[in-house]
C-alpha cells in the first residue's frame, strides 16, 4: 500500500524558517533584506537558497528585463478589470499572469495596484480597479488567489494612501482613521486576509507624517490584526533610513546600494535595531522562498500548478467584459455587420490604440490589435473601411513602428545594437527589434563605454518627416552617413526614470522619397561615475499635424457617407501616466472638435473612449453611442470590433462616477501643500462624495458609479432576505432576476446599503454587495449576494455596529429605481 505524504502542519515549518534564519550570521542576515541587484534577493547557496525574482506588474509580467525579444502578455488596464465587476474574470486574470511569471522565471508580481480612485486627474488612476473599496477588495482578492494558485506571490500595492503621483517621493497623505480604516485600509483587506497575499509593498508617500516603510500601519493592522506572515517590500527607493529596519519593513528594494546594508550591520551591533526584529525579517524572506520553490529542504506552497491558459484569449475577454456602454441611442449599436457597405473609422487611437499606460506597468507584447485593425478583420470582405486620423493625439516621439526599420547588420528587420569599449572597440552586440530600449540594471556588457544603434527606417510615406533621439546623456545622431548632432541631453525634470518615463528630446526634420529607407546611426555615450542602472533611448518619429481644420475636414468627409462612423478617442502617455498627474480632464488636441464635426454629419456615430481614466466628452448626447474601452490590452481591437458588431456585448458597469465637467467633481485635488495632501473628504470618497454633493443641491456626475448597459435589458425583482440579523452576522439577499430583452446577456446586481437615521455621519448610501448572471433572453433566474456584516459597520476606534434598521436598495446601478427592503441589526 502506498501512502501520500502529508505536508508537514504550518507551525513546524515556521520554527524551521525560524531556525534556518537564527542559524545566519548577522551579515548573512542583513544581506538578504536589501535587493541583489534591481529585480531579486540575495541567493546563500550554503543554506540551498536562492534568489527570488520580483517584477512588475500588475497588468503584465515584464520580467528582470525590459528587452522586447522577451515579450509579455499584455493585459487590460487595471480600471479596465475593475469594471468588470466579476471576480471569476479577476481570479483568471491572475492565473494568467501567473503563469506568464512561471515562463519568465519571475516568483513574485509587483501587482495589483490597489489604491483608490481618489481624484479622477490620478496619474496613475488606470492601473487602479475603482473608487468603492468593496469592489476593489473583492476583485484585488480574486486577482491574488488567481496568481498565487500558480505558486508565485501576489504584491498588493501601494501600502498606502498613495492615490497621487504629484511630489510622490515625499507628500504626506493626511487621513483620518475613519477613512483610513473604512476606505483605504479596506482595499487592501481581503487580499490579505483572506486571499493571503504572500507579499505587500510599502508606498512612496508618508501616511499622516511617518514615511509608509517606516509607518506602524505595516504592524497594525496588517501583521498583527490581519496575520500578515508574508514580505513588505519597499516600492523602488522608498527605504529611507536605517530605522526603517525597526518597523515591519522587510526587504529594500532595488539593490544592491541602499540605505541598509553595513548600516544596518552597524545599527544592531550598537543596539539601535534589534536582532530579532532582523531574524524576523530573514524569517519572513526564507518563507517567501520558501513558498516559490527557491529554498531546499521546504515545500513549495504550489507544487504543481493546475492549467494551462490562454493570455492573448483572457486578455480579449477581460477587454470585453470590461468595456462600458455608456450610451446607444435607437439601439444602434451591435451594428449589423451585414448592413454595413462603408464603414468610417477615424481618430488616431484607432490606428495607435493605448493598449496599457504608462510607467512601470508597461510591458512588450508580441503584438497588440488596433481598433481599426480590428474592425477590418471582423468585418465581411465586401464592407470597405475608410480610415482618417481626424485629429493628432500621441505627443512627442513616438517609437518608430517595428516594421518600418531594417536591421542593416543582420539583414533582418529592426536594429543592431553594438556595446563598445572606451576604445571604441566593439565588445558586444545584439539585434532588436523595437527602438525603444530600456537597460535597468541587466544587459549592458561590462566594460561598455558607448552604445550604437544602426537601423534603416522606411518612411510610410514620401515627405518631410520630424524624427529625434530620447535620452538622457551624451548623443549623437548620423542621419544617411552625415552626423545631424553631437549633444548632451539633460532631465530637467528630476523624476526617478526619466530617461525612461519622460526623456529630453532632440529632432530634426527628414524628407523621404516614396519607398525609400533612411539610415540612422546613434551613438550614446554611458555617463562615467555611480547613478541608478538605467538607460533609455528612444528613436522615433513625431506625428505633426500642418492644418489641423483639414484634417477633421477630411475625417468629416470620410463620415459623411459612411453607414457608420466609428470615432476612437483617447488620451496619450505624456498626460496619462505613472510619475505625475493631469491637470484636466480634456481630451488633447483637437479631439472634441472632430467628434462634434463628426456627429454633425453622420448621425450614426459611435464613440470609443480609449483612455484609462474619466474624460470629459462635452459631445456624449450628439452622438448616437459611447462606449469605454478603458487601455484594454494586447487585443483591445478585436474586443472593440466584437462589441460593435454584437458578437459580444460591451460587459462593463463603471468603477468609478464619471464626470461631466471638472469643476464638478467633488475630490479632485492631487497637489500637496506645504508637503500634505489632506484627505478632507473623509469617508465620503467617490460616489459617496458625489451623493453627498447631490444632497446638498450639487451637480450630478454625467454616468454613475455603477452604471453601463448592454445589448438587452434586465427586470429585478423584490429581494428576500432576513428582516433581522444579529450583530455581526451577514445578510443573504437573494434577488429574482428576469431577462426581458430579446438576446442572452449578463446582469451586474449591486446591492447598496443605507442608514438616513443614523447617529454616525455616513455615505447616503454605500455598495455593500454585488454579483453578476448570465441570463437567455426572455429567461429567469435568482441571484445571492452576500452582503458582509463588515458593510453594516462603522469604524470608531474599532469595528462598531449601530443596532437599528438598514435601507437594502437592490439595483443595477448606483442612481437605479431600486427595490427596497430593510434589515434590522439587533
Ligand atoms: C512603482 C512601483 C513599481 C516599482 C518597480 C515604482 O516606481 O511605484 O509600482 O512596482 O517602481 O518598477
Amino acid at each position: 500500500m502506498t501512502s501520500t505524504p502529508r505536508p508537514e502542519p504550518l507551525a513546524a515549518t515556521d520554527a524551521r524558517l525560524r531556525t534556518l534564519a537564527e542559524s545566519l550570521t548577522l551579515e548573512q542576515q542583513v544581506s538578504l533584506l536589501t535587493g541583489a541587484d534591481v529585480w531579486s534577493t540575495r541567493a546563500i547557496p550554503e543554506i540551498g537558497l536562492g534568489r527570488v525574482v520580483l517584477s512588475d506588474g500588475p497588468a503584465g509580467v515584464r520580467g528582470e528585463d525590459f528587452d522586447e525579444r522577451h515579450d509579455s502578455v499584455s493585459l487590460p488596464s487595471g480600471s479596465a478589470l475593475g469594471a468588470t465587476w466579476s471576480r471569476d474574470v479577476a481570479r483568471r486574470y491572475g492565473q494568467v499572469l501567473g503563469q506568464e511569471a512561471r515562463r519568465k522565471g519571475v516568483h513574485a508580481i509587483l501587482g495589483p495596484t490597489i489604491n483608490l480612485h481618489r481624484s479622477p486627474l490620478g496619474g496613475r488612476h488606470f492601473e487602479a480597479l475603482s473608487e468603492d473599496p468593496l469592489l476593489t477588495a473583492s476583485l484585488a482578492a480574486a486577482y491574488v488567489e488567481g496568481v498565487q494558485s500558480m505558486g508565485v506571490g501576489a504584491t498588493p500595492k501601494h501600502y498606502l494612501a498613495n492615490e497621487a503621483e504629484t511630489d510622490r517621493f515625499t507628500a504626506d497623505s493626511v487621513v483620518a482613521g475613519r477613512p483610513l480604516r473604512e476606505l483605504y485600509l479596506a482595499a487592501f483587506e481581503e487580499a490579505v486576509t483572506a486571499a493571503r497575499a504572500w507579499l505587500v509593498m510599502s508606498s512612496y508617500n508618508s501616511i499622516n507624517g511617518t514615511t509608509a516603510s517606516e509607518n506602524d500601519l505595516l504592524e497594525t493592522p496588517l501583521s498583527t490584526e490581519w496575520g500578515f506572515d508574508g514580505v513588505v517590500v519597499s516600492d523602488w527607493t522608498a527605504v529611507r533610513s536605517v530605522e526603517a529596519a525597526n518597523a515591519s519593513q522587510d526587504l529594500e528594494m532595488p539593490g544592491p546600494v541602499g540605505h541598509w546594508g553595513p548600516a544596518l550591520v552597524a545599527a544592531v551591533e550598537d543596539g539601535r535595531v534589534p536582532r530579532a526584529r532582523i531574524t524576523e525579517k530573514v524569517t519572513r524572506i526564507l518563507r517567501l522562498a520558501a513558498r516559490v520553490g527557491v529554498l531546499d529542504g521546504f515545500e513549495p506552497a504550489v507544487a504543481a500548478p493546475a492549467g494551462k491558459y490562454d493570455g492573448a484569449a483572457l486578455a480579449r475577454e477581460a477587454a470585453t467584459r470590461g468595456a462600458v456602454l455608456l450610451r446607444n441611442e435607437g439601439g444602434l449599436l451591435p451594428l449589423d455587420p451585414a448592413s454595413l457597405r462603408r464603414v468610417a473609422v477615424i481618430g488616431h487611437n484607432a490606428e495607435q490604440a493605448r493598449t496599457q499606460g504608462g510607467g512601470s506597468a508597461t510591458v512588450q507584447p508580441r503584438h497588440t490589435v488596433s481598433p481599426l485593425e480590428g474592425l477590418r478583420k471582423a468585418l465581411p470582405a465586401d464592407a470597405v473601411v475608410h480610415y482618417s486620423r481626424g485629429a493628432k493625439v500621441a505627443e512627442g516621439l513616438q517609437e518608430f513602428p517595428r516594421m518600418e526599420l531594417h536591421n542593416p547588420v543582420g539583414n533582418v528587420p529592426g536594429l543592431r545594437v553594438t556595446f563598445l569599449d572606451a576604445a571604441g572597440a566593439e565588445i558586444g552586440g545584439e539585434d532588436r527589434l523595437a527602438s525603444r530600449l530600456v537597460w535597468f540594471g541587466a544587459g549592458i556588457p561590462e566594460g561598455t563605454a558607448a552604445i550604437r544603434l544602426d537601423t534603416v527606417w522606411t518612411a510610410p510615406g514620401a515627405g518631410l518627416h520630424t524624427i529625434g533621439i530620447g535620452t538622457v546623456g551624451r548623443v549623437r545622431l548620423s542621419v544617411d552617413g552625415a552626423e545631424v548632432f553631437d549633444d548632451e541631453l539633460t532631465d530637467h525634470t528630476n523624476v526617478l526614470g526619466a530617461a525612461l518615463f519622460d526623456p529630453p528630446r532632440r529632432t530634426l526634420g527628414v524628407t523621404t522619397a516614396a519607398g525609400g529607407g533612411v539610415a540612422l546611426s546613434a551613438l550614446y555615450r554611458l555617463p562615467a561615475g555611480p547613478g541608478i542602472p538605467l538607460t533609455a533611448i528612444l528613436l522615433g518619429e513625431e506625428t505633426m499635424v500642418a492644418d489641423p481644420e483639414a484634417e477633421i475636414a477630411e475625417a468629416v468627409e470620410n463620415a459623411r457617407t459612411a453607414d457608420v462612423a466609428v470615432v476612437v478617442v483617447g488620451t496619450n502617455a505624456a498626460i496619462e501616466s505613472e510619475g505625475f498627474d493631469r491637470q484636466n480632464l480634456d481630451l488633447p488636441g483637437r479631439q472634441d472638435a472632430l467628434v462634434e464635426a463628426v456627429a454633425a454629419v453622420n448621425p450614426r456615430t459611435v464613440v470609443v473612449v480609449n483612455s484609462g481614466s474619466p474624460v470629459l466628452m462635452p459631445w456624449r448626447e450628439k452622438v448616437a453611442a459611447v462606449l469605454l474601452g478603458w487601455f484594454g490590452g494586447q487585443e483591445f481591437g478585436d474586443a472593440v470590433a466584437h462589441i460593435l458588431l454584437g458578437t459580444a456585448e460591451p460587459g462593463g458597469r463603471l468603477p468609478t462616477s464619471w464626470p461631466a465637467a471638472l469643476e464638478d467633481v467633488p475630490v479632485l485635488d492631487t497637489t500637496p501643500v506645504d508637503g500634505r495632501l489632506v484627505y478632507g473628504e473623509g469617508i465620503h470618497l467617490g460616489y459617496r462624495a458625489w451623493l453627498k454633493q447631490q444632497a446638498a443641491g450639487g451637480a450630478a456626475p454625467a454616468y454613475p458609479f455603477g452604471f453601463g448597459l448592454g445589448y438587452t435589458t434586465f427586470a429585478l425583482g423584490a429581494p428576500s432576505l432576513p428582516a433581522a440579523v444579529d450583530v455581526g452576522g451577514d445578510v443573504e439577499v437573494s434577488v429574482p432576476v428576469t431577462n426581458t430583452g430579446s438576446r442572452a446577456g449578463r446582469a451586474v446586481v449591486q446591492v447598496y446599503l443605507a442608514r438616513p437615521d443614523s447617529a454616525v455621519d455616513r455615505p447616503v448610501r454605500w455598495l455593500a454587495g454585488y454579483k453578476d448572471t448570465v441570463l437567455d433572453a426572455g429567461a429567469s433566474g435568482t441571484v445571492a449576494i452576500r452582503v458582509p456584516a463588515r458593510s453594516l459597520a462603522h469604524y470608531d476606534g474599532g469595528w462598531q455596529q449601530e443596532r437599528g434598521v438598514f435601507t437594502v436598495l437592490v439595483g443595477r446601478h448606483l442612481e437605479d429605481d431600486f427595490q427596497v427592503a430593510e434589515v434590522e441589526v439587533r
